[in-house]
C-alpha cells in the first residue's frame, strides 16, 4: 500500500478511504475511550491529527505512544469535527514502527536557538528547523531552474584543488602524510611525497575552474560546497558552505552587477511563491519584518555605487563604528550594514574597489589604482555577492600575479586561457546560507544549514 504524504492530503478536495501514513508523533491527547495524535512526516510544517478509538487493535498497547515515536496509520481521511485544521484521520489500524524513549528532548514546549543547536541531529524535527530546510530544498531548487532558463551550463567544479582562488590563505590542507613528515632538504614538508605530489587543500571557490569552462561554455555555473578555514567566530560566517557561482564570458562589469541583481531578485520571489507556509512561520516566530525587508528588496533598484562614494559617505556619516574607516581598508560588517539598512535602505553594490584589497584575478581599471569588483550588500547580512570582471589581458594578470606572489608555474593552465582565444568574462559567488539567512530572518548562519562547521565544532 502505498504512503501518502501528509501535504497531499491537506490538498485534497474530497474524503478519501483506506489511506497509509507514516511519520512522527509531535503530541497526544488522551480522553476516555479514545486518543489524538497529531503526526508529523516532514512533507509539510503541518500535522496530520489522528483519532484512534478503543475498536483499533491493539488499543492499550498502542495507547503507550510517546512523544517523537515513529508510528504507520491506516484509516480514513475525514472532514474534522474539531476546529482547526479541514481533514482528520479515523484510524482503523496502527503500527508503532519504534516507540522513542521518554527522554525525546523535543516535547512540546519552545527551545533556544542555543539549545537546538547542542541537538542538531534532532532539531529538524522542530516545526522552524523542518520549515528552514524545506525552504532551503527548494531554494536550491530555484537557483538550477534560474540558471536552466537563462540558457547556462551547470558545471562541477573540484572540491580537491592544489590552487588559493582568494589568495587569502584560509585553506584546509589536505594531506595523507603521516609522522614522520618527509621533509625536504631545506626543511619543508616535502609534498612531492603527499597524494597528489603537490600541497592540496579545500576548495574556497570553484571560480578559476569554472572561468576554463565559461572561456568554452560561455555562460556557466558552479553549485556546491567551498571550505575557509576562517578563524572567525561571528554570526555570518562557517567554515564550510555552499556558493552560487555563475561566470559569464563576453560580459563586463555591468552585465556582472545585473545579473546578481536579477538572481537575488528571482530567489526571493521564488521562494514567497513556493514556500508560502515555511515562510509565514519565519515571518510569525523568526522576524516580524520579514516579508517587508524581502518586499522591498525584491521591488527596489539596488543602488551602484564605486567604493570610493562608500567610504565618503561613510566618512560623513558621523556613526561611530568600532572600526576605523578608511580609503584602502577593507569594509567591516558594521559599515556594510550601515550602508544597506540606514543611509539607503535597500540593497547596495559597491564595484571598483582598491587593488590592493583584492585578489589577483580582477581587472584592472585604467586609473591604474582600482580593480573591477563589485560587492553586493542587502540589509541583516552586509555582503551577499562577491564578484568582479576577470582580468583577461595575459601581462596584466601576470604582472598581478607577481604582486601577489603567486608562481606562475602553478597557475600555468590559469595563464594559458589568457593566451589561446581570451575574452573579457566576469562572475560571482552567492553565499547560499547567507541568501537563506536573509530569506528565512534567522540571524545566525549557524541555524540555515544541518549541521555547521565553525571553529571547535564538528561533532555531528
Ligand atoms: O567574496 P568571496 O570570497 O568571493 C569568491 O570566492 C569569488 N571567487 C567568487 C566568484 O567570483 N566566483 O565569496 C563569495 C560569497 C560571499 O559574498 C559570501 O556571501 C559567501 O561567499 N561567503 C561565506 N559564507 C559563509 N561563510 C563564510 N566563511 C563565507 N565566506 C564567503
Ligand atoms: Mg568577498
Amino acid at each position: 500500500m502505498k504512503r501518502e504524504k501528509i501535504c497531499d492530503l491537506l490538498k485534497t478536495e474530497k474524503p478519501i478511504d483506506n489511506i497509509l501514513l507514516k511519520g512522527w508523533i509531535r503530541t497526544k491527547r488522551n480522553s476516555k475511550t479514545f486518543f489524538f495524535i497529531e503526526v508529523n512526516d516532514g512533507s509539510c510544517l503541518k500535522n496530520m491529527q489522528i483519532i484512534v478509538d478503543q475498536k483499533t487493535p491493539h488499543y492499550s498497547e498502542i495507547k503507550k505512544l510517546t512523544t517523537g515515536s515513529a508510528v504507520a496509520v491506516w484509516g480514513n481521511l475525514v472532514s474534522s469535527r474539531g476546529g482547526g485544521q479541514k481533514w482528520e484521520v479515523q484510524s482503523t489500524k496502527m503500527d508503532i514502527i519504534s516507540l522513542a524513549q521518554e527522554t525525546f528532548p523535543l516535547q512540546k514546549k519552545r527551545h533556544t536557538d542555543e539549545y537546538l543547536r547542542t541537538i542538531a541531529h534532532l532539531r529538524p524535527r522542530t516545526n522552524k528547523y523542518g520549515a528552514i530546510f524545506r525552504i532551503r530544498s527548494e531554494l536550491a531548487w530555484g537557483v538550477h531552474q534560474f540558471f536552466k532558463e537563462k540558457g547556462f551550463r551547470y558545471i562541477h567544479t573540484p572540491v580537491i584543488t592544489g590552487s588559493d582562488c582568494e589568495g587569502a590563505g584560509e585553506l584546509f590542507r589536505l594531506t595523507t602524510l603521516n609522522p614522520p613528515i618527509p621533509m625536504t632538504p631545506d626543511g619543508k614538508i616535502d609534498y612531492s611525497k603527499d597524494f597528489f605530489g603537490m600541497e592540496s587543500n579545500l576548495t574556497v571557490s570553484g571560480q578559476l575552474s569554472a572561468e576554463m569552462l565559461a572561456l568554452a561554455l560561455g555562460d556557466v555555473y558552479t553549485f556546491g560546497p567551498t571550505f575557509r578555514a576562517e578563524n572567525s567566530n561571528t554570526r555570518r560566517h562557517v567554515a564550510e558552505f555552499w556558493m552560487i557561482e555563475p561566470e559569464m564570458a563576453f560580459c563586463d562589469l555591468n552585465g556582472n552587477m545585473d545579473m546578481g541583481e536579477t538572481l537575488i531578485k528571482h530567489l526571493i520571489t521564488f521562494v514567497i511563491d513556493n514556500c508560502a507556509e515555511d515562510l509565514a512561520l519565519c515571518a510569525r516566530f523568526v522576524d516580524k519584518t520579514l516579508m517587508k525587508t524581502l518586499e522591498n528588496i525584491v521591488s527596489a533598484d539596488f543602488v551602484r555605487i564605486p567604493y570610493r562614494t562608500a567610504i565618503d559617505i561613510l566618512l560623513e556619516s558621523e556613526q561611530s563604528f568600532s572600526f576605523a574607516v578608511a580609503y584602502g581598508a577593507d569594509l567591516q560588517s558594521e559599515h556594510e550594514r550601515y550602508l544597506t539598512e540606514i543611509h539607503f535602505k535597500k540593497p547596495v553594490i559597491l564595484y571598483d574597489y582598491p587593488k590592493t584589497i583584492k585578489p589577483f584575478y580582477m581587472r584592472l581599471n585604467d586609473d591604474d589604482e582600482t580593480v573591477g569588483a563589485m560587492d553586493i550588500l542587502v540589509p541583516r547580512i552586509g555582503e551577499l555577492i562577491g564578484g568582479s570582471q576577470r582580468e583577461e589581458r595575459l601581462e596584466m594578470l601576470e604582472k598581478q600575479m607577481a604582486v601577489s606572489d603567486l608562481s606562475s608555474e602553478s597557475y600555468w593552465w590559469y595563464l594559458e586561457s589568457r593566451r589561446f582565444g581570451t575574452v573579457p568574462h566576469s562572475g560571482f559567488g552567492l553565499g547560499f546560507e547567507r541568501l537563506l539567512m536573509l530569506i528565512t530572518g534567522v540571524s545566525n548562519i549557524r541555524d540555515v544549514i544541518p549541521f555547521p562547521r565553525t571553529p571547535g565544532n564538528i561533532e555531528f
